[in-house]
């Protein structure tokens, strides 16, 4: 039954294409490219609000009105003093001692963004709902401050890791745990509890935010829960497992429709055959037989020759 096999399979491959429970660390996101081209204009307006900078002091910078919504702030620092006084606050962050610059540069550029209404489009995360912001702190060397296209350097904390304060969190829908999510520069994602119910930590630079799982994870393939949707005024319910519903439902109406035409077309296929034998037994019981002379007798004679009839005593020698 094709149509029958064909529907299994389309269960099969929904329940293999279902949202993955994204616990593991080192996921990686599809394409990347536009977030590092990001990184790289981002950079750029940063550094063009350096006029005469202060050390250690944040300057605001402006975007492109293309990137509208996206906030971006520049720093410069001895990374001498970096490693041994740390940044208290610096946006949302918190560096501590300790962190380390590699390769060594004498000054360097913290580059801190705040991605805004922007952050799904260059971050997206599948299944996931992000409750803040995506904020991002990237180093870069401070020696030439016009210039463009410059890679990142690489910062890490030696010891106590570098804190994320996050300022303003959407609440969690009931039943949701909100996770710290982290990008690093080549993709990678990381997820990790969040502390103090706003904050996550680093050892390293990259991109941060909080998100929870828009679909609970089920056993049960194609018929994820209801959104437990709270009260709180999160903006819009979570699009993703909505559709989720609707796919589901849609489907499973469309099975039920698959499965009912069947049971028509067995049900036609059936009378039809019964009608045919009816047919057939009518057509059998009221052959003609043809009558053909043997002898001097006539007898009845089946079309298609059988045996021809003969009197009997015709042949007893
Ligand atoms: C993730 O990647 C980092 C750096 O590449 C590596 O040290 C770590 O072991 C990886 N973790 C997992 C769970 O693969
Ligand atoms: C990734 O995105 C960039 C810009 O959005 C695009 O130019 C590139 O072709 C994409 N690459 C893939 C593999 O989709
Ligand atoms: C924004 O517009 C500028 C030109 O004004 C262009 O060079 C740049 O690629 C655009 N950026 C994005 C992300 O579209
Ligand atoms: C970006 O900065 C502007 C002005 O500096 C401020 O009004 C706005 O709230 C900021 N946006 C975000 C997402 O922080
Ligand atoms: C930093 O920039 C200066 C001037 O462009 C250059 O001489 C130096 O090699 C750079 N340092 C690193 C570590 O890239
Ligand atoms: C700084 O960078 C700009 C742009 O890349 C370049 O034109 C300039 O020569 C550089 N200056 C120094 C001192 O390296
Ligand atoms: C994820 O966590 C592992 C282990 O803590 C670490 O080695 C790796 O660098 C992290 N990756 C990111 C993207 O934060």
């Amino acid at each position: 039954m094709g149509l029958l096999r064909s529907l299994t399979m389309l269960m099969l491959q929904l329940w293999l294409l279902r949202p993955m429970k994204l616990g593991a660390q080192n996921v990686s996101t599809g394409n990347f490219s536009s977030a590092r081209a990001l990184d790289m204009i981002l950079q750029d307006y940063a550094y063009e609000a350096f006029v005469r900078p202060r050390t250690g002091i944040p300057y605001g910078g402006r975007v492109p009105s293309n990137l509208t919504g996206i906030n971006i702030t520049a720093m410069r620092l001895r990374s001498g003093s970096l490693r041994t006084r740390g940044v208290k606050t610096y946006k949302e962050f918190e560096i501590p001692t300790g962190v380390i610059v590699r390769p060594y540069v004498k000054r360097l550029v913290l580059v801190y963004q705040n991605l805004g209404i922007l952050s799904e489009g260059y971050y997206p995360l599948p299944s996931h709902k992000y409750l803040a912001p995506v904020l991002g702190l990237l180093a870069y060397n401070a020696s030439n401050l016009s210039a463009t296209n410059l890679p990142e350097l690489d910062i890490g904390a030696s010891g106590d890791p570098i804190l994320v304060h996050f300022s303003s969190i959407r609440p969690a829908p009931a039943g949701s745990v909100p996770r710290c999510v982290q990008f690093d520069l080549r993709g990678l994602v990381n997820f990790s509890d969040v502390e103090s119910g706003n904050t996550c930590s680093t050892k390293q630079q990259g991109h941060f935010s909080i998100v929870i799982e828009s679909i609970a994870p089920s056993p049960s393939p194609t018929f994820p829960p209801p959104p437990g949707e709270g009260p709180g005024p999160s903006p819009g319910p979570s699009g993703t497992s909505r559709s989720w519903v609707v796919v589901g439902s849609v489907l499973g109406g469309l099975a039920l429709l698959v499965l009912l035409a069947l049971l028509v077309f067995w049900v036609q296929r059936f009378k039809k055959r019964k009608r045919i034998q009816r047919m057939e037994r009518a057509a059998d019981a009221g052959e003609a037989l043809r009558v053909t002379r043997v002898g001097d007798t006539t007898a009845p004679a089946a079309m298609v020759t059988r045996t021809q009839p003969a009197l009997e005593h015709e042949y007893v020698p």
